[in-house]
């Protein structure tokens, strides 16, 4: 698995580069075609055309697309930097105050809040890989959206918890949302399997990849004596992760 995730990442960082020169190509583009047009038509001259049939109303759409395009390339681009790839001290503290700035937009979007819980202090502090961080709490982060994006109400948060206890930092990862589906209740570990997924389209059509949750798991389990485990699967959902803590 681990051989797999290393070619990948070969494949990615080569397309990186490629994908680094049209990131800043693509919002000044439309600016241009929009200044282009503009010498040919006034914006007034079409006042009575169909907001759909404008051109100018399209490239305004066409703009706000490769915006919310050019931040999601922003941030994978941004977790492959180099520096992110090397074992290095990491703490919590200071890793989930980038990561809840990082989803801001993303979560406010979806009305839903992000709330911390633990201190900064060096007691938090264990070496790890920063991607690995990264690959663990993007993937729980986007399941609980999931989750949340399927329950009616208002109230929808996302917890991290973190503390020292003994030679361990215990994260308690946890949401509101609808909590586990009904063909994992009996078995909740079986989640944790590749392409076991329940999430599905309107129309019932399987459209999940089920490999998150393996992902995290492969990682956790490559990191020495780390792990992880379900907590609550009713009220919402919660998971417990333990990480040693630096020598
Ligand atoms: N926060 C969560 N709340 C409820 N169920 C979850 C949550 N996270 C994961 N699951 C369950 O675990 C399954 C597997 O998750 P994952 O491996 O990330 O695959 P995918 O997101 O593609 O479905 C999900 O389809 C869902 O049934
Ligand atoms: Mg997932």
């Amino acid at each position: 698995m681990l051989r797999n995730l290393a070619s990948v990442g070969l494949i990615i960082s080569s397309f990186a580069h490629e994908v680094k020169s049209l990131r800043s190509r693509l919002v000044p583009r439309t600016t241009f075609l929009q200044n282009e047009l503009k010498k040919y038509i006034s914006k007034n001259d079409l006042k009575n055309v169909k907001k759909d049939d404008n051109p100018f109303y399209m490239l305004q759409l066409i703009q706000e697309e490769d915006v919310k395009l050019k931040h999601w390339l922003d941030y994978s681009l941004s977790s492959l930097k180099r520096d992110k790839r090397k074992r290095a001290n990491l703490n919590f503290g200071d890793y989930f105050e980038r990561f809840k700035s990082t989803w801001s937009k993303a979560v406010e979007q979806r009305n839903v809040k992000i709330r911390l819980n633990g201190t900064k202090d060096a007691i938090n502090i264990i070496r790890a890989f920063e991607v690995d961080m990264d690959s663990i709490f993007n993937n729980l982060l986007s399941n609980s959206l999931n989750s949340l994006k399927q329950k009616q109400s208002n109230d929808k948060f996302i917890k991290i918890s973190w503390k020292k206890i003994d030679s361990f930092i215990e994260i308690i990862f946890t949401d509101n949302g609808i909590g586990l589906a009904k063909e994992y209740q009996k078995l909740p570990e079986e989640i944790f399997n590749s392409f076991e997924t329940s999430k599905r389209d309107r129309k019932g059509n399987i459209i999940g990849t089920g490999l998150g949750l393996y992902i995290v798991k492969s990682i956790v389990e490559e990191h020495n004596s780390a792990s992880i485990a379900i907590v609550n699967t009713i009220k919402g959902f919660t998971l417990k992760l333990m990480f040693p803590i630096r020598n």
